[in-house]
């Protein structure tokens, strides 16, 4: 058994993240986009602390937790955006309720070559017809995963408004899943949409578009299995539409006590910025020298691998040129209980594969078992 089957892909999107429960000699997941710091220790022992509350209810206004992230996301004016910002049980849910929420139409994803595939999921399933990425025509659903996933595509802040501005229909709805932005840097805030709140209230006060931006918690905290999203909404009284939609308790107690101690855990953001970049570049320098060998062996510079995707991300997404080495790299990473995500289900790029950045002592067994890879 195995991630593929583990799904229902007759109903339900492909997502990486599941080979780890099948592997005996797993040691490291290099499958998810989680934070190869791993999940923060303050945190963990918070929402370890707050199972022994589990005979209470969890708070309906989602507090202390709800504040605490407005205090991380606007430190200077956190009173005057709080009540825009609604928490969910991991971004997910968030995604389909603001899509079951959007006016009926169109749908259209970001400009990338594919994105996070949750969007289009739920489009689809709410009866929105889809328009493809490169099509120009305006529609008044669109959904932008800026970092993309997995592409590590960025628009920043200056390109991101003119992308929005052009491509939504007046009266329309915008989704920005901000949940790699705060990788970028300690200035992330600056390059984000979720400081942008008078671009906000003015597409909507002028062309009654709605802005709402997403985040998923679980990648950056590394807590993918406690389910913890949030969503910002252009002004409170659209954050109400979605507080009666959604179900109630939808976040459990948990989940809340492990944000409220997250964000406050500023020793892991540092190190967080510090760390992911240098790995990541290192694990580049060290799977080129993978791809060379292949290139080398087949006496064809096709093979040389591309490696995509801004410098600060959690993630490595990589086109191997070929399927058959993509295969073969999947295969041999899940054997050294290392698995890796591939390009083919959900994205349908068989030649890619996607990496997710892990400490050096880790990234020696994937380097290890891919010491022959391509020249068998
Ligand atoms: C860009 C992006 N958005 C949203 C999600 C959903 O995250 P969750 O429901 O775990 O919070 C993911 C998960 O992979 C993601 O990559």
């Amino acid at each position: 058994m195995g991630t593929e089957e583990v799904w229902d892909t007759k109903v339900q999107q492909f997502h990486g993240g599941q080979d780890w429960r099948f592997l005996d000699n797993f040691i490291e997941d290099f499958s998810v986009t989680t934070n190869a710091l791993g999940t923060p220790k303050a945190a963990l022992e918070a929402a370890k602390e707050a199972i022994y509350t589990c005979h209470h209810y969890p708070p309906a206004d989602q507090e202390p937790a709800k504040t605490s992230l407005a205090q991380f996301l606007w430190p200077d004016d956190y009173s005057m955006h709080r009540d825009r910002l609604l928490l969910g049980n991991g971004a997910s849910e968030l995604i389909d309720l603001i899509t079951r929420s959007a006016p009926l139409g169109t749908w259209k994803p970001g400009p990338w070559d594919v994105q996070y595939k949750e969007y289009q999921r739920s489009a689809e399933t709410n009866g929105r017809v889809i328009l493809q990425a490169q099509d120009t025509t305006p529609a008044n659903l669109i959904s932008i995963v800026n970092p993309c996933n997995p592409t590590g595509d960025y628009k920043n802040i200056i390109d991101l408004k003119h992308w929005i501005d052009i491509n939504v229909e007046d009266g329309g709805f915008v989704i920005v899943d901000e949940s790699m932005q705060p990788w970028l840097s300690r200035e992330f805030r600056s390059d984000s949409l979720s400081s942008q709140h008078d671009f906000l209230y003015s597409l909507y006060e002028s062309r009654q578009v709605s802005v709402y931006v997403i985040h998923s918690w679980t990648k950056i905290f590394s807590c993918t299995g406690l389910r913890l999203g949030s969503i910002i909404c252009p002004t409170s009284a659209h954050c109400d539409v979605l507080k009666k939609l959604q179900v109630p308790w939808s976040v459990n107690s948990p989940a809340l006590a492990f944000l409220d101690a997250v964000v406050k855990d500023t020793a892991y953001m540092e190190q967080t910025w510090e760390l992911t970049r240098k790995w990541r570049a290192e694990f580049i320098e060290r799977l080129k020298g993978i791809s060379e060998a292949i290139v080398q062996a087949k006496d064809d510079e096709e093979y040389a691998w591309e490696f995509k995707g801004k410098s600060f991300l959690s993630y490595i997404w990589i086109n191997v040129k070929s399927e058959a080495i993509a295969k073969e790299a999947v295969a041999k990473a899940r054997a050294a209980g290392v698995p890796i995500r591939s390009g083919t289900p959900g994205y349908e790029r068989p030649t890619y594969i996607r990496l997710a950045v892990r400490e050096p002592s880790k990234v020696d067994i994937l380097i290890k078992a891919w010491s022959k890879l391509g020249r068998n």
